[in-house]
């Protein structure tokens, strides 16, 4: 059994091995000269392989191609052939040709795996590989603790080893706001550092007493918006709104209905203090934010939170009820729509796709945006697809990483169906893929994110790449996890041993039982990344 995760659609396995010495080259025309040096690279820090690059040759080779009229492969699969001669990979996009090469870099045995003195080996055989779903990503917050440049990087790598194509970077929220806006200095001032933190979960009354702070300048985001381009991964930001807001509203308390005095969360849970939707102050804001972000970030799809909004500010304020009544709005609900609205209306003037929580989608909503569906809400989820609306899968029982190993096992994120029952095969394409959050509430560090997310997020990968028809299976993905959980380890990632990541029957319910305090120990064994 070969070692790929995700397990390629259709593998056939030949007879002989190919021999990669130092006499072979990577070729690759002029456009795909950036992923030749990747490939270059990669192997040499994992495989101590020291090859050169040449645009054509024609000896034993590792060879990259763009062929735009292959047909079958879509836009992001790939053909892969090794034999005697060498390697090619063929795809119709860079893309393709990208996850080609992490297919060839899993195939590839580890430097210290491999015997000394001998060239490492793969076995000759014919891949034809192609993605499940075209969104296949994660989430990362960053607000209720903040993850530096470097992390997310090196989660950038683990990403593109498990061929995913997007990073969506919850940004802002009641605990933090974490990214640099030029026009409002005082998001960053004031609302990028809290005096302290709850900890022992959201039940808890106790607090660590640390300051935390931290957040991301325009030139940092811009540095991860290119390591993440030359992975073929898309960062999604989201701004929260018109809830989750607190930090925001500590900065600028002039956007809250009562005025505040705010400050910056110190404990989780939902908040009371949303943005007041009855002063155009609030919308000027956001917009400006917005295109502030939307000048940074390149993603065609800008998302907008939408979730968790209490409604019992705008039930006092009388701007709030003064604006219900001038739009000809029943009630507080469709006062949220005519506010998401408005924004989803701003970014499409600019270009961009809107994307919020499941709570946004209601009647009225333009249907171009996309909803990631998270908690409760099936019907109106399954009216939106029927619309023609699309829907990013997301639900927290099967994919939420922060939940603890009994209440969310390795097993249940992989065997996760983001597309409905209910939902009548001509609809099913509006399901885009699977994205797999990370609050990080409980994770206060590196190392203890790392153990939630590992290897629950590989499962999450396997499971939004390769389809079910494909013939893979729990068990044997299991059996191929410890060979990629070694390359991660390699990276510097650290994860959760994969026994204790599937708790047996009585340990899950032990965990159950810590659920509602939202236990912020670490799993029970964490294995550490390389220093
Ligand atoms: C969410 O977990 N509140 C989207
Ligand atoms: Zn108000």
């Amino acid at each position: 059994m070969l070692p790929v995760i995700p397990a390629p659609t259709d593998l056939f396995l030949g007879t002989g091995n190919l021999v990669l010495d130092e006499g072979t080259a990577i070729v690759a025309p002029e456009p795909l000269q950036g992923i030749a040096r990747y490939l270059q690279q990669v192997l040499l820090e994992e495989s101590g392989l020291s090859l050169p690059i040449a645009p054509h040759g024609a000896g034993k080779a590792i060879r990259l191609s763009v062929k735009p009229d292959l047909t079958g492969i879509g836009s992001e699969g790939y053909l892969f052939t090794a034999g005697p001669a060498g390697v090619e990979i063929a795809a119709t996009t860079e893309a393709g040709v990208f996850y080609g090469v992490q297919t060839l870099r899993q195939l590839l045995p580890l430097a210290e795996e491999s015997r000394s003195g001998q060239a490492p080996t793969i076995p000759c055989l014919e891949i034809r590989d192609v993605p499940r779903f075209a969104w296949r990503g994660m989430m990362l917050d960053v607000a209720r603790h903040f993850f530096d440049v470097d992390t997310v990087k090196q989660l950038l790598d683990a990403l593109a080893l498990l061929k995913m194509n997007t990073l969506h970077l919850h940004l802002c929220d009641d605990q933090g706001w974490r990214l640099e806006i030029e026009r409002y200095p005082r998001l960053i001032e004031i609302g990028s550092t809290r005096p302290e933190t709850q900890i022992g979960g959201f039940l808890s009354r106790k607090t660590d007493g640390l300051p935390h702070r931290g957040y991301f300048t325009k030139a940092d985001l811009r540095q991860i918006i290119a390591y993440a381009a030359e992975r073929y991964i898309t960062v999604v930001p989201e701004i929260e709104l018109p809830g989750h807001c607190t930090a925001a509203l500590a900065a600028y308390p002039e956007l809250g209905c009562t005025g505040g005095p705010y400050r910056v969360a110190t404990t989780a849970g939902i908040k009371k203090d949303i943005y007041c939707a009855g002063k155009e102050e609030t919308f000027t804001f956001l917009t400006n934010v917005l295109d502030e972000v939307i000048n940074l970030f390149p993603s065609p799809w800008i998302h907008i939170g939408g979730d968790e909004a209490p409604k019992n500010r705008w039930k006092a304020c009388p701007r709030c009820q003064a604006r219900i009544k001038a739009e000809g709005l029943r009630n507080e609900q469709e006062l949220q729509t005519y506010f998401v609205t408005r924004i989803v209306r701003h970014l499409e003037a600019r270009g961009r796709t809107a994307i919020g929580w499941n709570e946004i989608l209601r009647e009225g909503l333009p249907p171009s945006v996309i909803g990631q569906y998270w908690f409760r809400g099936r019907k109106k989820v399954l009216q939106h697809l029927r619309r023609g609306g699309r829907i990013i899968g997301s639900q927290n029982f099967y994919s939420y990483l922060d939940y603890n190993y009994g209440v969310l096992p390795l097993s249940k994120v992989y065997a996760y169906n983001p597309v409905p029952r209910q939902l009548e095969p001509r609809y099913r394409k509006n399901v885009l893929g699977i994205e797999t959050p990370m609050w990080t509430e409980t994770a206060p560090n590196r190392e203890h994110m790392h153990a939630f997310v590992f290897p629950r997020l590989i499962a999450a990968a396997e499971n939004g790449w390769t389809p079910p028809e494909a013939g893979r299976d729990f068990q044997g993905f299991v059996a191929r996890l410890p060979s990629l959980l070694r390359r991660l380890r390699r990276m510097g990632i650290a994860h959760t041993g994969i026994e204790a990541s599937q708790p047996g029957f009585f340990k899950r319910l032990i965990l159950w039982t810590k659920f509602p305090k939202q236990s912020s120990e670490l799993p029970e064994v964490v294995v550490k990344g390389r220093p």
